[in-house]
Protein backbone atom coordinates (compact mmCIF):
# COMPACT_ATOMS: atom_id res chain seq x y z
CA UNK A 1 0.00 0.00 0.00
CA UNK A 2 2.73 2.14 0.98
CA UNK A 3 5.46 3.38 -1.62
CA UNK A 4 7.98 1.04 0.51
CA UNK A 5 10.79 1.22 -2.30
CA UNK A 6 10.57 5.38 -2.37
CA UNK A 7 10.24 6.40 1.25
CA UNK A 8 12.66 5.56 4.19
CA UNK A 9 10.95 2.98 6.40
CA UNK A 10 11.59 4.72 9.66
CA UNK A 11 9.07 7.50 8.20
CA UNK A 12 6.14 5.00 8.04
CA UNK A 13 5.71 3.70 11.00
CA UNK A 14 2.04 4.80 11.53
CA UNK A 15 1.94 7.41 14.60
CA UNK A 16 -1.11 6.03 16.42
CA UNK A 17 -0.34 8.70 19.19
CA UNK A 18 -1.16 11.63 17.14
CA UNK A 19 -3.66 9.39 14.74
CA UNK A 20 -7.27 11.52 15.27
CA UNK A 21 -9.37 10.03 17.24
CA UNK A 22 -12.05 7.27 15.26
CA UNK A 23 -15.04 8.04 16.70
CA UNK A 24 -16.13 11.33 15.82
CA UNK A 25 -16.35 10.63 12.11
CA UNK A 26 -19.41 9.13 9.79
CA UNK A 27 -18.76 5.76 7.95
CA UNK A 28 -19.08 8.08 4.93
CA UNK A 29 -16.73 10.37 5.96
CA UNK A 30 -12.89 10.62 4.60
CA UNK A 31 -10.17 10.06 7.48
CA UNK A 32 -7.37 8.88 7.92
CA UNK A 33 -6.27 5.81 9.73
CA UNK A 34 -2.68 6.48 10.48
CA UNK A 35 -0.77 9.98 10.60
CA UNK A 36 2.50 9.08 7.99
CA UNK A 37 5.31 11.17 8.84
CA UNK A 38 6.46 12.81 5.32
CA UNK A 39 8.63 15.71 7.09
CA UNK A 40 11.97 14.44 5.92
CA UNK A 41 10.92 11.94 3.46
CA UNK A 42 13.72 10.73 0.74
CA UNK A 43 14.59 7.69 -1.31
CA UNK A 44 17.21 5.24 0.20
CA UNK A 45 21.07 6.62 -0.73
CA UNK A 46 19.66 10.14 -1.72
CA UNK A 47 20.54 13.55 -0.01
CA UNK A 48 18.01 16.54 -0.59
CA UNK A 49 20.28 18.25 -2.23
CA UNK A 50 20.86 15.01 -4.82
CA UNK A 51 17.41 14.20 -4.45
CA UNK A 52 16.52 18.10 -5.75
CA UNK A 53 19.00 18.16 -8.22
CA UNK A 54 17.81 14.77 -10.01
CA UNK A 55 14.11 15.20 -9.70
CA UNK A 56 13.63 18.52 -10.92
CA UNK A 57 14.83 19.98 -14.46
CA UNK A 58 18.15 21.64 -15.44
CA UNK A 59 16.65 25.45 -15.47
CA UNK A 60 15.72 24.78 -11.99
CA UNK A 61 19.24 24.18 -10.64
CA UNK A 62 19.86 27.98 -11.01
CA UNK A 63 17.13 29.27 -9.64
CA UNK A 64 17.82 31.47 -6.78
CA UNK A 65 15.08 33.34 -4.47
CA UNK A 66 15.01 36.78 -3.88
CA UNK A 67 18.01 38.51 -2.01
CA UNK A 68 15.64 41.13 -0.98
CA UNK A 69 13.03 38.90 0.93
CA UNK A 70 16.57 37.31 2.09
CA UNK A 71 17.97 40.34 4.00
CA UNK A 72 14.30 41.16 4.35
CA UNK A 73 14.24 38.00 6.81
CA UNK A 74 17.43 39.07 8.57
CA UNK A 75 16.03 42.20 9.68
CA UNK A 76 12.91 40.67 10.73
CA UNK A 77 14.75 37.97 12.91
CA UNK A 78 16.68 41.13 14.73
CA UNK A 79 13.54 43.09 15.29
CA UNK A 80 11.84 39.67 16.83
CA UNK A 81 15.39 39.84 19.22
CA UNK A 82 13.89 43.75 19.94
CA UNK A 83 16.72 45.18 18.33
CA UNK A 84 15.30 48.92 17.27
CA UNK A 85 15.54 48.78 13.41
CA UNK A 86 14.13 51.05 10.46
CA UNK A 87 13.36 48.48 7.88
CA UNK A 88 13.79 50.43 4.45
CA UNK A 89 14.17 46.83 3.05
CA UNK A 90 11.15 45.54 1.23
CA UNK A 91 9.30 47.21 -1.95
CA UNK A 92 6.20 47.25 0.49
CA UNK A 93 4.15 48.73 2.37
CA UNK A 94 3.08 48.14 6.45
CA UNK A 95 -0.68 48.85 6.92
CA UNK A 96 0.51 50.52 10.01
CA UNK A 97 1.46 53.36 7.62
CA UNK A 98 -0.23 53.18 4.13
CA UNK A 99 -3.45 51.48 4.03
CA UNK A 100 -5.41 50.59 1.08
CA UNK A 101 -8.58 52.92 0.03
CA UNK A 102 -11.29 53.19 2.13
CA UNK A 103 -13.86 51.61 -0.60
CA UNK A 104 -11.50 48.84 -1.60
CA UNK A 105 -12.02 47.58 2.08
CA UNK A 106 -15.52 48.06 1.43
CA UNK A 107 -16.26 46.72 -1.62
CA UNK A 108 -14.26 43.67 -1.21
CA UNK A 109 -16.47 42.64 1.97
CA UNK A 110 -19.39 43.23 0.00
CA UNK A 111 -18.73 41.08 -2.93
CA UNK A 112 -17.81 38.52 -0.21
CA UNK A 113 -20.95 38.86 1.47
CA UNK A 114 -22.49 38.76 -1.88
CA UNK A 115 -21.09 35.58 -2.54
CA UNK A 116 -18.28 36.36 -5.14
CA UNK A 117 -16.12 33.65 -4.35
CA UNK A 118 -16.54 31.51 -7.77
CA UNK A 119 -13.81 31.54 -10.33
CA UNK A 120 -13.33 34.67 -11.89
CA UNK A 121 -13.02 35.11 -16.04
CA UNK A 122 -9.31 33.84 -16.67
CA UNK A 123 -8.99 37.09 -18.50
CA UNK A 124 -10.36 38.88 -15.45
CA UNK A 125 -13.81 40.55 -14.66
CA UNK A 126 -15.31 42.19 -18.03
CA UNK A 127 -16.20 45.48 -15.51
CA UNK A 128 -12.40 44.68 -14.12
CA UNK A 129 -10.87 44.94 -17.65
CA UNK A 130 -13.26 47.66 -18.80
CA UNK A 131 -12.09 49.79 -15.55
CA UNK A 132 -8.53 49.05 -16.28
CA UNK A 133 -9.66 50.50 -20.25
CA UNK A 134 -11.30 53.29 -19.12
CA UNK A 135 -8.26 54.66 -16.84
CA UNK A 136 -5.79 54.30 -19.75
CA UNK A 137 -7.91 56.65 -21.89
CA UNK A 138 -8.88 58.72 -18.95
CA UNK A 139 -5.55 59.45 -17.62
CA UNK A 140 -2.51 58.37 -20.10
CA UNK A 141 -4.61 59.38 -23.23
CA UNK A 142 -4.05 55.72 -24.49
CA UNK A 143 -7.01 54.23 -25.90
CA UNK A 144 -7.14 50.31 -25.92
CA UNK A 145 -9.97 47.99 -26.64
CA UNK A 146 -11.44 46.11 -23.36
CA UNK A 147 -10.24 43.14 -25.08
CA UNK A 148 -6.23 44.42 -24.59
CA UNK A 149 -6.71 43.92 -21.13
CA UNK A 150 -5.39 40.30 -19.09
CA UNK A 151 -6.06 40.58 -15.96
CA UNK A 152 -3.78 38.93 -13.55
CA UNK A 153 -2.79 38.63 -9.67
CA UNK A 154 -0.26 41.10 -9.11
CA UNK A 155 1.96 42.28 -11.83
CA UNK A 156 3.74 39.22 -11.94
CA UNK A 157 2.06 36.89 -13.99
CA UNK A 158 2.00 39.60 -16.34
CA UNK A 159 5.12 39.67 -16.82
CA UNK A 160 6.00 36.15 -16.65
CA UNK A 161 3.23 35.90 -19.72
CA UNK A 162 5.14 38.33 -21.47
CA UNK A 163 8.91 36.73 -21.21
CA UNK A 164 7.29 33.19 -21.70
CA UNK A 165 5.58 34.73 -25.00
CA UNK A 166 8.19 36.46 -26.19
CA UNK A 167 11.63 34.76 -25.93
CA UNK A 168 12.56 31.84 -27.58
CA UNK A 169 15.32 30.33 -25.66
CA UNK A 170 18.82 31.53 -26.47
CA UNK A 171 16.89 35.26 -27.63
CA UNK A 172 18.52 37.86 -25.73
CA UNK A 173 16.58 39.91 -23.04
CA UNK A 174 18.08 43.43 -22.45
CA UNK A 175 17.33 45.62 -19.61
CA UNK A 176 19.10 47.73 -17.60
CA UNK A 177 21.11 47.09 -14.20
CA UNK A 178 20.01 48.01 -11.60
CA UNK A 179 16.87 46.83 -12.24
CA UNK A 180 14.08 44.59 -10.50
CA UNK A 181 14.03 40.85 -11.04
CA UNK A 182 14.55 40.41 -14.84
CA UNK A 183 17.39 38.20 -14.42
CA UNK A 184 15.22 35.90 -12.52
CA UNK A 185 13.06 36.02 -15.61
CA UNK A 186 15.98 35.76 -18.44
CA UNK A 187 16.97 32.89 -16.27
CA UNK A 188 13.17 31.29 -16.33
CA UNK A 189 12.71 31.83 -19.81
CA UNK A 190 16.40 30.35 -21.27
CA UNK A 191 17.07 33.76 -22.83
CA UNK A 192 20.54 35.19 -23.11
CA UNK A 193 20.47 38.04 -20.93
CA UNK A 194 21.75 41.70 -22.02
CA UNK A 195 22.22 43.46 -18.86
CA UNK A 196 23.64 46.76 -19.21
CA UNK A 197 25.20 48.33 -16.61
CA UNK A 198 23.53 52.21 -16.28
CA UNK A 199 25.00 54.87 -13.55
CA UNK A 200 23.93 58.22 -11.68
CA UNK A 201 24.92 60.22 -14.86
CA UNK A 202 22.05 58.96 -16.61
CA UNK A 203 19.75 58.80 -13.51
CA UNK A 204 19.86 55.16 -13.51
CA UNK A 205 18.18 54.78 -16.48
CA UNK A 206 18.99 53.20 -19.97
CA UNK A 207 19.89 55.73 -22.99
CA UNK A 208 19.47 54.87 -26.58
CA UNK A 209 23.26 55.41 -27.19
CA UNK A 210 23.95 52.39 -24.90
CA UNK A 211 21.36 50.53 -26.69
CA UNK A 212 21.98 51.15 -29.96
CA UNK A 213 24.97 48.76 -30.32
CA UNK A 214 23.61 45.83 -28.14
CA UNK A 215 19.89 45.86 -30.16
CA UNK A 216 21.10 42.86 -32.95
CA UNK A 217 18.90 39.40 -32.00
CA UNK A 218 17.17 41.22 -28.93
CA UNK A 219 13.48 40.01 -28.79
CA UNK A 220 12.82 41.71 -25.48
CA UNK A 221 13.53 45.32 -24.24
CA UNK A 222 12.50 45.44 -20.50
CA UNK A 223 11.94 49.14 -19.41
CA UNK A 224 10.56 50.58 -16.20
CA UNK A 225 9.57 53.58 -15.05
CA UNK A 226 9.48 55.26 -12.54
CA UNK A 227 12.57 52.73 -11.22
CA UNK A 228 12.43 50.02 -8.86
CA UNK A 229 15.41 50.39 -7.27
CA UNK A 230 16.12 53.92 -7.78
CA UNK A 231 13.00 55.97 -7.64
CA UNK A 232 13.75 57.60 -11.28
CA UNK A 233 11.54 58.09 -13.86
CA UNK A 234 12.07 58.48 -17.65
CA UNK A 235 11.53 62.21 -19.47
CA UNK A 236 9.70 62.21 -22.53
CA UNK A 237 13.41 63.07 -24.41
CA UNK A 238 14.98 59.78 -22.88
CA UNK A 239 12.28 57.32 -23.99
CA UNK A 240 11.65 59.53 -27.37
CA UNK A 241 15.53 58.67 -28.06
CA UNK A 242 14.80 54.92 -27.41
CA UNK A 243 11.92 54.81 -29.22
CA UNK A 244 13.09 56.16 -32.25
CA UNK A 245 15.88 53.20 -32.08
CA UNK A 246 13.53 50.76 -31.89
CA UNK A 247 11.12 51.98 -34.86
CA UNK A 248 14.57 52.42 -36.84
CA UNK A 249 15.27 48.72 -36.11
CA UNK A 250 11.93 47.48 -36.57
CA UNK A 251 11.34 48.65 -39.90
CA UNK A 252 14.78 47.45 -40.83
CA UNK A 253 13.32 44.13 -39.28
CA UNK A 254 10.71 43.91 -41.31
CA UNK A 255 12.47 44.10 -44.48
CA UNK A 256 14.69 41.40 -43.59
CA UNK A 257 11.31 39.22 -42.93
CA UNK A 258 12.95 39.49 -39.27
CA UNK A 259 11.08 39.07 -35.81
CA UNK A 260 10.94 43.16 -34.35
CA UNK A 261 11.99 43.96 -30.68
CA UNK A 262 8.75 44.47 -28.38
CA UNK A 263 9.22 46.13 -25.53
CA UNK A 264 7.47 45.44 -21.71
CA UNK A 265 7.03 48.50 -20.08
CA UNK A 266 6.68 47.94 -17.00
CA UNK A 267 4.86 51.02 -15.01
CA UNK A 268 3.70 49.44 -11.39
CA UNK A 269 4.90 53.15 -10.02
CA UNK A 270 3.09 55.17 -12.79
CA UNK A 271 0.60 56.84 -10.10
CA UNK A 272 3.52 57.97 -7.76
CA UNK A 273 5.68 60.34 -9.41
CA UNK A 274 6.59 63.34 -7.52
CA UNK A 275 7.38 67.10 -8.20
CA UNK A 276 8.06 67.99 -11.56
CA UNK A 277 8.14 64.22 -12.86
CA UNK A 278 5.76 63.32 -15.10
CA UNK A 279 4.82 59.92 -16.17
CA UNK A 280 5.45 58.99 -19.98
CA UNK A 281 5.39 55.61 -21.58
CA UNK A 282 6.94 54.55 -25.06
CA UNK A 283 3.20 55.03 -26.60
CA UNK A 284 3.04 58.48 -25.63
CA UNK A 285 6.17 59.74 -26.71
CA UNK A 286 6.15 57.64 -29.99
CA UNK A 287 2.47 56.40 -30.96
CA UNK A 288 4.20 53.95 -33.61
CA UNK A 289 5.27 52.23 -30.49
CA UNK A 290 2.00 50.55 -30.19
CA UNK A 291 1.91 47.84 -31.90
CA UNK A 292 5.74 46.80 -29.74
CA UNK A 293 4.71 47.81 -26.45
CA UNK A 294 2.79 45.40 -24.01
CA UNK A 295 2.23 47.69 -20.49
CA UNK A 296 2.60 45.74 -17.08
CA UNK A 297 0.87 47.36 -14.54
CA UNK A 298 -1.05 46.64 -11.05
CA UNK A 299 -2.69 48.06 -7.82
CA UNK A 300 -0.26 46.66 -5.52
CA UNK A 301 2.13 49.99 -5.26
CA UNK A 302 -0.20 52.78 -6.44
CA UNK A 303 -2.89 51.92 -3.93
CA UNK A 304 -0.66 50.47 -1.18
CA UNK A 305 -2.45 47.23 -2.14
CA UNK A 306 0.47 44.66 -2.27
CA UNK A 307 -1.40 41.74 -0.92
CA UNK A 308 -4.87 41.98 -2.86
CA UNK A 309 -3.03 40.28 -6.23
CA UNK A 310 -4.59 42.54 -8.90
CA UNK A 311 -2.60 43.19 -11.74
CA UNK A 312 -2.90 43.17 -15.77
CA UNK A 313 -1.43 43.42 -18.89
CA UNK A 314 -2.61 46.07 -21.46
CA UNK A 315 -0.97 44.28 -25.08
CA UNK A 316 -1.29 44.76 -28.47
CA UNK A 317 -4.36 43.48 -30.33
CA UNK A 318 -3.30 41.15 -32.53
CA UNK A 319 -1.58 39.57 -29.20
CA UNK A 320 -4.80 38.97 -26.70
CA UNK A 321 -5.35 35.36 -27.58
CA UNK A 322 -1.95 33.73 -26.53
CA UNK A 323 -1.78 36.01 -23.29
CA UNK A 324 -5.46 34.85 -23.06
CA UNK A 325 -4.50 31.16 -23.42
CA UNK A 326 -1.40 31.24 -21.15
CA UNK A 327 -2.51 33.03 -18.33
CA UNK A 328 -5.68 30.85 -18.46
CA UNK A 329 -3.38 27.88 -17.73
CA UNK A 330 -1.62 29.91 -15.29
CA UNK A 331 -4.59 30.11 -13.46
CA UNK A 332 -3.10 33.24 -11.85
CA UNK A 333 -5.66 35.21 -11.59
CA UNK A 334 -6.88 38.40 -9.47
CA UNK A 335 -9.19 36.75 -6.79
CA UNK A 336 -13.09 38.13 -7.64
CA UNK A 337 -13.58 40.70 -4.60
CA UNK A 338 -10.63 42.44 -5.15
CA UNK A 339 -10.97 42.80 -8.67
CA UNK A 340 -14.50 43.94 -8.25
CA UNK A 341 -13.63 46.16 -5.31
CA UNK A 342 -10.51 47.56 -8.02
CA UNK A 343 -13.41 48.29 -10.90
CA UNK A 344 -15.19 50.30 -8.88
CA UNK A 345 -12.14 52.61 -7.68
CA UNK A 346 -10.69 52.96 -10.89
CA UNK A 347 -13.91 54.24 -12.06
CA UNK A 348 -13.93 56.71 -9.42
CA UNK A 349 -11.42 59.24 -10.66
CA UNK A 350 -12.59 61.51 -7.55
CA UNK A 351 -11.87 58.71 -5.18
CA UNK A 352 -8.79 57.89 -6.27
CA UNK A 353 -7.65 61.48 -6.21
CA UNK A 354 -8.91 61.88 -2.57
CA UNK A 355 -6.42 58.83 -1.52
CA UNK A 356 -3.58 60.14 -3.32
CA UNK A 357 -3.70 63.32 -1.74
CA UNK A 358 -2.80 61.62 1.44
CA UNK A 359 -1.01 58.66 0.34
CA UNK A 360 1.14 60.38 -2.32
CA UNK A 361 2.18 63.22 0.42
CA UNK A 362 2.93 60.49 2.86
CA UNK A 363 5.14 58.51 0.67
CA UNK A 364 6.96 61.93 -0.25
CA UNK A 365 7.44 63.22 3.09
CA UNK A 366 9.58 60.12 3.90
CA UNK A 367 11.75 60.04 1.30
CA UNK A 368 11.99 64.09 1.32
CA UNK A 369 12.68 63.27 5.12
CA UNK A 370 15.49 60.72 3.93
CA UNK A 371 16.87 63.13 1.22
CA UNK A 372 16.91 66.09 3.10
CA UNK A 373 18.88 64.39 5.70
CA UNK A 374 21.42 62.72 3.40
CA UNK A 375 22.12 65.58 1.85
CA UNK A 376 22.32 67.96 5.19
CA UNK A 377 25.14 64.98 5.94
CA UNK A 378 26.98 65.59 2.67
CA UNK A 379 27.08 69.70 3.06
CA UNK A 380 28.72 68.34 6.92
CA UNK A 381 31.54 66.28 4.47
CA UNK A 382 30.19 62.72 5.49
CA UNK A 383 30.72 60.53 2.76
CA UNK A 384 27.02 60.05 1.26
CA UNK A 385 25.01 61.35 -1.43
CA UNK A 386 21.59 60.55 -2.48
CA UNK A 387 19.37 61.58 -5.50
CA UNK A 388 16.20 63.55 -5.35
CA UNK A 389 13.32 61.80 -6.09
CA UNK A 390 10.82 61.49 -8.99
CA UNK A 391 8.84 58.18 -8.22
CA UNK A 392 7.94 55.19 -6.80
CA UNK A 393 9.00 54.41 -3.15
CA UNK A 394 12.48 54.17 -3.51
CA UNK A 395 15.38 56.62 -2.84
CA UNK A 396 18.75 55.78 -3.89
CA UNK A 397 21.31 56.84 -1.70
CA UNK A 398 25.13 56.51 -2.26
CA UNK A 399 27.78 55.66 0.68
CA UNK A 400 31.35 56.64 -0.34
CA UNK A 401 33.01 54.58 1.95
CA UNK A 402 34.66 51.36 0.27
CA UNK A 403 38.02 51.53 1.87
CA UNK A 404 37.10 53.52 4.83
CA UNK A 405 37.84 52.24 8.43
CA UNK A 406 35.57 51.62 11.43
CA UNK A 407 37.81 50.98 14.40
CA UNK A 408 40.42 48.31 12.78
CA UNK A 409 37.58 46.57 10.07
CA UNK A 410 38.05 47.92 6.87
CA UNK A 411 35.15 48.47 4.41
CA UNK A 412 35.50 46.67 1.33
CA UNK A 413 32.33 45.85 -0.05
CA UNK A 414 28.39 46.74 -0.54
CA UNK A 415 27.33 44.15 1.93
CA UNK A 416 30.12 45.52 4.39
CA UNK A 417 28.20 48.92 3.75
CA UNK A 418 24.92 46.96 4.16
CA UNK A 419 26.29 44.64 7.50
CA UNK A 420 27.68 48.21 9.22
CA UNK A 421 24.28 50.98 8.10
CA UNK A 422 22.25 47.39 10.18
CA UNK A 423 24.95 46.73 12.90
CA UNK A 424 25.89 50.85 13.83
CA UNK A 425 22.40 53.10 12.94
CA UNK A 426 20.03 50.11 13.03
CA UNK A 427 18.90 51.09 9.51
CA UNK A 428 17.95 48.34 7.15
CA UNK A 429 18.78 48.62 3.06
CA UNK A 430 19.15 46.98 -0.05
CA UNK A 431 22.08 47.16 -1.73
CA UNK A 432 22.32 47.84 -5.60
CA UNK A 433 23.99 44.28 -6.46
CA UNK A 434 20.66 42.91 -5.37
CA UNK A 435 19.34 43.94 -8.56
CA UNK A 436 21.55 42.51 -10.61
CA UNK A 437 25.04 45.14 -10.46
CA UNK A 438 28.15 43.15 -10.01
CA UNK A 439 30.86 45.35 -9.00
CA UNK A 440 30.41 47.32 -5.11
CA UNK A 441 29.43 50.76 -5.78
CA UNK A 442 28.15 52.08 -2.48
CA UNK A 443 24.55 52.38 -3.97
CA UNK A 444 21.83 51.42 -1.74
CA UNK A 445 17.67 51.38 -2.26
CA UNK A 446 16.05 52.91 0.83
CA UNK A 447 12.49 51.39 0.69
CA UNK A 448 10.01 53.75 2.50
CA UNK A 449 6.71 51.94 2.31
CA UNK A 450 6.83 50.68 6.11
CA UNK A 451 8.42 53.20 8.09
CA UNK A 452 7.39 56.59 9.78
CA UNK A 453 8.56 60.01 9.33
CA UNK A 454 9.94 60.08 13.27
CA UNK A 455 11.34 56.74 12.42
CA UNK A 456 13.04 57.76 9.59
CA UNK A 457 14.94 60.77 11.60
CA UNK A 458 15.51 58.47 14.60
CA UNK A 459 17.85 56.64 12.16
CA UNK A 460 19.35 59.47 10.43
CA UNK A 461 20.76 60.78 13.49
CA UNK A 462 22.16 57.00 14.09
CA UNK A 463 23.86 57.08 10.89
CA UNK A 464 25.11 60.60 11.07
CA UNK A 465 26.34 59.30 14.70
CA UNK A 466 27.91 56.36 12.72
CA UNK A 467 29.74 57.79 9.67
CA UNK A 468 31.55 60.02 12.15
CA UNK A 469 33.17 57.19 13.69
CA UNK A 470 34.88 56.18 10.16
CA UNK A 471 38.20 57.09 9.52
C1 LIG B 1 9.05 47.30 -11.03
C2 LIG B 1 8.15 46.27 -10.43
N1 LIG B 1 7.34 45.56 -11.24
C3 LIG B 1 6.52 44.62 -10.75
C4 LIG B 1 6.49 44.34 -9.40
C5 LIG B 1 5.58 43.25 -8.92
O1 LIG B 1 4.34 43.74 -8.56
P1 LIG B 1 3.20 42.79 -7.99
O2 LIG B 1 3.36 42.78 -6.51
O3 LIG B 1 1.93 43.46 -8.43
O4 LIG B 1 3.38 41.44 -8.57
C6 LIG B 1 7.33 45.02 -8.53
C7 LIG B 1 7.35 44.68 -7.10
O5 LIG B 1 8.15 45.10 -6.33
C8 LIG B 1 8.16 46.03 -9.05
O6 LIG B 1 8.97 46.74 -8.27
Amino acid sequence: MWAVTLVRASTLVPDTTTAPAQANYSSTEVRPVATIDCTSCLPEGETEESFSRNALNSMSQGLGGSQILKIAGEIKALQAQGTEVCNLTVGDFSPTQFRIPDSMTDGIGQALAAGQTNYPPAVGLPETRKAVRDLYERDLGLRYKTDSVIMGSGARPPIFATVALVVEPGDKMLFGIPSWNNPYYVHLSGAQAIALATDAASNFLLTADQIAPQLEGVTLLCLNSPLNPCGTAYSAQQLGEICDLILTENRRRAAAGKRPVMVMYDQVYWMLCFGETQHHSPVSVRPEMAPYTIFVDAISKSFAATGLRVGWAVVPPALTPRFKALIGHMGAWAPRPAQLATAALLQDPSAIRRYHASMKTAVEARLNALHQGFSAMAEEGLPVRSMAPQGAIYLSVKFDMLGRNLGNQRINSDEDIRAFLLNEAGLGVVPFQAFGLEQDSGWMRFSVGAVSVEEISAGLDRVRTALRKLN
